[in-house]
């Protein structure tokens, strides 16, 4: 172990500690904490950086970053403390002092994981929250930047958009989607046609390894690079920052929104955009979102698409091209909106228009609870099979469901499959995410609307990918399979991982068994080495 050797400081410190928790602690626990408090400078330190479950803050730490409330109930197992680093060296303490008595780490940037993987654990664990690790820097001259794991994506653009209107990065659409998690799994948004995923427009990081040692791209070895940059979270190692190359954007770009409901040929024009819009020109993005509205009936509901999408260009340019390629859309220029970059995040992330400093609010929506499922379509689903994707909206438990359906093709077509861990590339026509939601006060209804999405993912099996079914692991599902607690196998973590990996999950498990072979940074489907330690032991 290479950890550099802290000054002792009093044991007072922790007798404090455990004053401040006001509760009676196990050894485990109670070692952890010694631990940390030996190795973080003073009590101010302390006070900063740990929050154990009496603490007043406790709560409000923890529940400032669970972006879904279904794992935010009295049942859901709480981590036995809170870190919250300021600086590089507690980052490593934490790693130190959870490997040395035996917690497991649950990293957390901007707590979006979809399964709450990143705040919720079925054994003892602690949280390390990167919520002070937020810097970012841009360099307009050399068009890139270096952005902290726990930046969420509206203070990036918004950095972003400080400097320049000119510049951009390729990332989410979600303003508080953390780039820890979101860069880790790939990451798409409105330039994806364009410029690819956040993770193809990385080009250095700075990793903290299961031994504590701190690594950039040339000290890590291209193969963990490759893996950090899409081969999920909490698995590789601690990613503390990333380099990231800024693309281009015109000082004007176009978004427009185009209604049709069932009673306005949703069905045929979805069916339509199929054939189209993979192949549009990659200055376009095309989105379209399935959800149940009221109908023009009084007290009627219909199903609605809703095809929203920026060019990068005018609004001439976009209406001539529609016209041309897809005329069934209608679309005209009250559809149409003429702005600069950073507006259209605020017009895709349901924002309001007036101000771009709601970037920086991490509350700016509202929470729910959800469950998603992600798929990808290879071939263009026939109408009637549209026609039932449509009905099953219209069920009691899709009154907050969306199908979300953005249009593959451009740059993801031009990068191999292997280039990053992320493998689904050229052959894509779209993919679907079902998102359905409930609130929080609905959690005691929440298997309702689990098996409405369920049945919704078995419905669509003839029409997506096969062998492997493909998944997005940024959408991240559980239901696929999950890995056991306290070991795992390479053919247990195969069933989900060729899912979300195709054949890079092969090379994700070799690098993981070269970085973490006793594989501490571990959740329900992290990547795991070729022989768990529980084998080696030969259990
Ligand atoms: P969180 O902090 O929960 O981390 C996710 C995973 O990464 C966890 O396993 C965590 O332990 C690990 N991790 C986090 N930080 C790490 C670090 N520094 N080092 C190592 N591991 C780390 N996706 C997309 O591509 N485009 C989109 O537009 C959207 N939009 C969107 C909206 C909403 C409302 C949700 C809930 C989700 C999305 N997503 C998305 C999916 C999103 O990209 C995905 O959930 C990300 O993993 C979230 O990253 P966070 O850092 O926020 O999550």
């Amino acid at each position: 172990m290479k950890f550099p050797q802290f000054s002792m400081l009093p044991f007072l410190m922790v007798v404090v500690m455990l004053s401040l928790s006001g509760t009676t602690l196990s050894h485990p626990h109670w070692d952890f904490l010694h631990c940390l408090s030996l190795r973080l400078a003073n009590y101010s330190t302390i006070s900063k950086v740990i929050y154990m479950q009496n603490n007043p803050s406790y709560s409000s730490v923890l529940n400032a970053s669970i972006h879904n409330t279904r794992f935010s109930t009295p049942a859901t197992p709480k981590p036995f403390a809170i870190i919250t680093p300021l600086k590089t060296s507690h980052v490593r303490s934490t790693l130190y002092c959870s490997k040395k008595h035996g917690f497991q780490l649950r990293i957390r940037s901007g707590g979006h994981d979809v399964e709450g993987l990143s705040y919720v654990s079925e054994v003892p664990f602690v949280i390390l929250d990167l919520l002070n690790f937020r810097a970012i820097k841009v360099d307009t001259k050399n068009e890139v930047a270096w952005v902290q794991s726990g930046a969420t994506l509206g203070e990036l653009y918004y950095a972003i958009a400080a400097k320049t209107n000119t510049l951009a990065f390729p990332a989410g659409m979600c303003h508080t989607v953390g780039a820890g998690g979101h860069f880790s799994g790939g990451g798409y948004g409105t330039l994806f046609r364009k410029y690819g995923l956040a993770a193809d427009n990385i080009i250095d990081a700075r990793m903290i390894d299961v031994n504590g040692r701190i690594l950039d791209r040339k000290s890590m070895g291209e193969d963990v690079f490759w893996a950090i940059r899409g081969g999920g979270g909490n698995t590789f190692g601690i990613v503390l920052a990333w380099k990231i190359k800024l693309v281009p954007v015109p000082a004007v770009v176009t978004v427009f929104t185009v209604n049709k409901n069932l009673e306005q040929n949703a069905t045929k024009i979805f069916h339509r955009w199929q054939y189209i819009a993979h192949k549009l020109p990659d200055d376009l993005f095309m989105n379209v979102w399935i959800t149940k509205v009221n109908s023009s009936q009084v007290g009627m509901k219909t199903v609605q698409a809703t095809f929203r999408g920026m060019l990068l260009g005018g609004v001439d340019e976009l209406i001539t091209l529609i016209q041309d390629k897809f005329p069934e859309l209608g679309l005209a220029e009250e559809n149409c909106n003429e702005m600069s970059w950073i507006e259209s995040v605020l017009y895709f992330g349901g924002l309001p228009l007036q101000s771009v400093d709601i970037l920086l609010d991490k509350n700016a929506l509202p929470t729910l609870s959800l469950k998603a499922k992600s798929d990808y379509v290879k071939e263009p689903i026939p109408e009637s099979g549209i026609e039932g994707l449509m009905s099953m909206f219209l069920e009691e438990e899709a009154d907050n469901a969306v199908a979300m359906i953005p249009a593959f093709g451009g740059k993801m077509d031009d990068i191999p499959e292997n280039e990053l861990p992320y493998p689904h590339r050229a052959g894509n026509l779209f993919e679907a995410t079902y998102i359905v939601q409930w609130t929080k006060e609905e959690n005691a209804e929440s298997r309702k609307y689990i098996s409405w999405n369920r049945r919704l993912y078995s419905y669509m099996t003839p029409y997506v990918s096969k062998s492997p079914r493909e998944a997005y692991v940024n959408y991240r599902d559980l239901d696929l399979g999950i890995n056991n607690n306290d070991y795992t196998s390479y053919e247990q973590a195969s069933i989900w991982g060729f899912k979300y990996f195709k054949n890079n999950f092969k090379r994700l498990v070799q690098v993981k068994t070269k970085v973490d072979p006793m594989n501490f940074f571990r959740n329900e489907q992290s990547i795991p080495p070729l022989l768990s330690p529980w084998k080696k032991k030969g259990n």
